[in-house]
């Protein structure tokens, strides 16, 4: 018998606020065409005034819980995977704890960038599998428009707020890939790569700073690394890209999620794309493509799917699991 990390629901959170791309125009050198040509991205969420990270956050989980026709009470941890928490601390995920009426198990967050959620989802596996938590609300949630440089064409057309959230849930298995819940998991970071994609302000720097790119660099580094991670997560089980159902990908653009699902072998209509209609919502990319997907009727129970994802530090990783 082998203890699986399963999925029992998923749901998703988008503030109301919706920006096109011919908006940005208005106070921006840029047009509709360069944006969608460039990215794949049409348009993005934006967090209402006063809307935070946990606020998203708490809504994705109700909507997961709901999925599961589960309660707060049915849940032993809590981990959000987020690079704009609310406050320096306490975590967003006590305040969705607090926000959710879950008053018992434990709740932190995880930062790992635009890979959040990966790295987020290999741990909750990890307290699952060692028997400290049962069923784990695994978030993944941004408001990145609160770190965006206005003026910064490069990098402002490209983001948007929004939250996704799974529920992992302990389930016994055979030990094979046949099984449902996560398989194998794939993790990587390069601190030398730091500067390619950073906020330039933080707690001990006494700001908060905005988000700072060379696109060029993190797009070269995220086709190759993508499609390695992809492969050696595949590779603990023995299977490559023709065993995969679906590729969900960080959702941060079209040309980088084609060129690794070609590296990989996957034809383009088992890859889940959500970027035109949610920009890049860094850790909130992979849950919130997951439960578009899953409405969508494209992923179905037995599906083995493939998360992958990059962002800064370098960090990068995958997740092979079976829905
Ligand atoms: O989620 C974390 C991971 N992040 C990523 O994966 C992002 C990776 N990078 C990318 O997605 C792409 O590099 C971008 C979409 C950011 C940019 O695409 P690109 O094809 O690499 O364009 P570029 O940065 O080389 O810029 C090409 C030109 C430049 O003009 P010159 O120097 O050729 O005259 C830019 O100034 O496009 C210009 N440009 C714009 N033009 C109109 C840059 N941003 C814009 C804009 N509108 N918004």
């Amino acid at each position: 018998m082998t203890i699986r990390a399963a999925v029992r629901g998923v749901g998703h959170y988008l503030p109301e606020k919706v920006f096109e791309n011919r908006e940005f125009a208005a106070t921006l050198d840029t047009s509709d065409d360069w944006i969608r040509s460039r990215s794949g991205i049409e348009r993005r969420h934006f967090a209402a005034e006063g809307e935070t990270t946990s606020d998203l956050a708490a809504k994705a989980a109700e909507a997961a819980l709901a999925d599961a026709g589960l309660t707060p009470a049915d849940i032993d941890a809590v981990v959000v995977a987020t690079s704009t928490a609310d406050l320096t601390f306490p975590s967003a995920a006590t305040m969705v704890q607090a926000k959710i009426g879950m008053t018992q198990g434990f709740a932190y967050d995880v930062q790992a960038v635009c890979a959040g959620f990966v790295f987020a989802l290999s741990n909750a596996n990890g307290l699952i599998l060692s028997g400290q938590a049962d069923r784990v609300l695994v978030i993944g949630a941004e408001t990145f428009s609160r770190i965006m440089d206005w003026t910064d064409r490069g990098t402002c057309v490209l983001f948007g707020d929004g939250a996704g959230a799974l529920i992992l849930e302990r389930t016994e298995g055979t030990g094979t890939p046949e099984d449902r819940g996560i398989l194998a998991s794939d993790l990587h970071s390069d601190g030398r790569y730091q500067d390619i994609l950073y906020v330039d302000g933080g707690v001990s720097t006494q700001s908060t700073g905005h988000l700072r790119m060379h696109g060029k660099e993190v797009f070269r580094h995220a086709v190759e690394k993508l499609a390695e991670t992809a492969h050696l997560s595949l590779g603990k089980l023995g299977l490559t890209g023709e065993d995969v159902d679906w590729i969900v990908p960080h959702q941060a653009n079209l040309r980088i999620i084609k060129a690794t699902a070609q590296k990989m072998g996957v034809p383009m209509d088992r890859v889940v794309i959500t970027v035109q209609d949610h920009g890049n919502t860094s850790a909130a990319s992979i849950p919130l493509a997951l439960s578009v997907g899953k409405a969508r009727g494209q992923i179905k129970p037995g599906d083995l799917i493939v998360a992958e994802a990059i962002g800064g530090g370098l960090a990068w990783g995958s997740v092979v699991f079976r829905w």
